[in-house]
């Protein structure tokens, strides 16, 4: 593994020579730690076949299929496609995805801890995916935040951007919203956390996926203000995406993306006439718990 640092960027590191298929053990940890470390691990120069990127998120940890069939590959269910390329006129995958700050499945009793990009046709131009360092954010709140985010539970919900369904057409909206509730209820996750590996206190709030923010003790009383605080303090309500958090993470044909799921939010770029652009995703619960504290499931 040959690592080095991107220019002109807070997050990420390059990795050129790592091998998913014949990597030893002990190269595979190397490659967590740099991931929890770095946050973003950008993979250089790799030719994976469907099969051999699933079976890389094997020997990461467990990999985790996403619960809507409609972003599944067709013969894959492991990986979840975003793509605006019809094949033979039909949809695969979905189009237009994640173009809102989240972290990955926080709508989820138990997320998981690593996010695996593998963009397949890459557009030229406005490529890439906006992160923002949650730690970091944290970190650089003030003592007043700090203080009032401390005890705080933050409610997520996959209410907010929850893309209609080809077989929702024709439904009416409050089934589709009785669907959502049924099979993701809200949950609630510390809003600010302890990362298992680094020890790092994460903000774990989104503008895409939380939808407030309330007293551990006294929950049903939400704070909409500190929530709007929050969102304004880590960069998220920037519609220019010029604030100093925010980091544009671009790619190349090749590229495999591994990043931290628990510390990074991200934000898809996606502009009003988009190019052909196609990604597989794989994710992985690793093996420690989301956060200390989280209830097993
Ligand atoms: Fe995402």
């Amino acid at each position: 593994m040959d690592i080095t640092a991107q220019l002109d960027a807070s997050l990420g590191v390059a990795v050129e020579g790592f091998n998913p298929a014949t990597a030893p053990e002990e190269e595979i940890r190397e490659l967590k730690k740099l991931v929890y470390s770095e946050k973003i691990v950008i993979l250089k120069n790799q030719d994976l076949e469907p099969p051999d990127f699933i079976s890389f998120g094997r020997r990461l940890g467990r990999v985790e299929t996403y619960y809507q069939p409609m972003y599944h590959h067709p013969e894959y269910k492991e990986i979840f496609v975003s793509s605006n390329v019809k094949k033979s006129d039909t949809q695969i995958g979905v189009p237009q995805t994640g173009k809102f700050w989240h972290a990955d499945y926080s709508f989820m009793p138990n997320p998981f801890g690593l996010t695996l990009i593998y963009p397949q046709v890459v557009p030229k131009k406005n490529r890439g995916t906006y992160f923002i360092d949650m730690g970091a954010a944290y970190e650089a709140l003030s003592d007043d935040l700090k203080a009032r985010v401390a005890g705080k539970n933050a409610v997520h919900t996959a209410g907010i951007y929850f893309k209609i369904r080809p077989s929702d057409v024709y439904r009416p909206i409050s089934e589709v919203l009785a669907d959502i509730e049924r099979e993701t209820p809200p949950v609630r996750h510390p809003a600010a956390l302890e990362h298992p590996v680094t020890g790092e206190t994460v903000l774990y709030v989104s503008r895409g996926l939380t939808s407030a923010i309330e007293e551990r003790a006294n929950p049903g009383q939400p704070d909409a203000d500190l929530l709007t605080e929050l969102f304004e303090a880590s960069g998220q309500l920037d519609s220019t995406f010029t604030h100093e958090s925010i980091h544009l993470q671009t790619f190349d044909r090749g590229d495999l993306l591994v990043w931290d799921n628990r510390s990074l939010i991200h934000r898809a770029l996606h502009t009003e006439k988009p190019e052909p652009t196609v990604s597989y995703r794989v994710t992985v619960h690793d093996e420690f718990p989301f956060y200390q504290g989280i209830a097993s499931s």
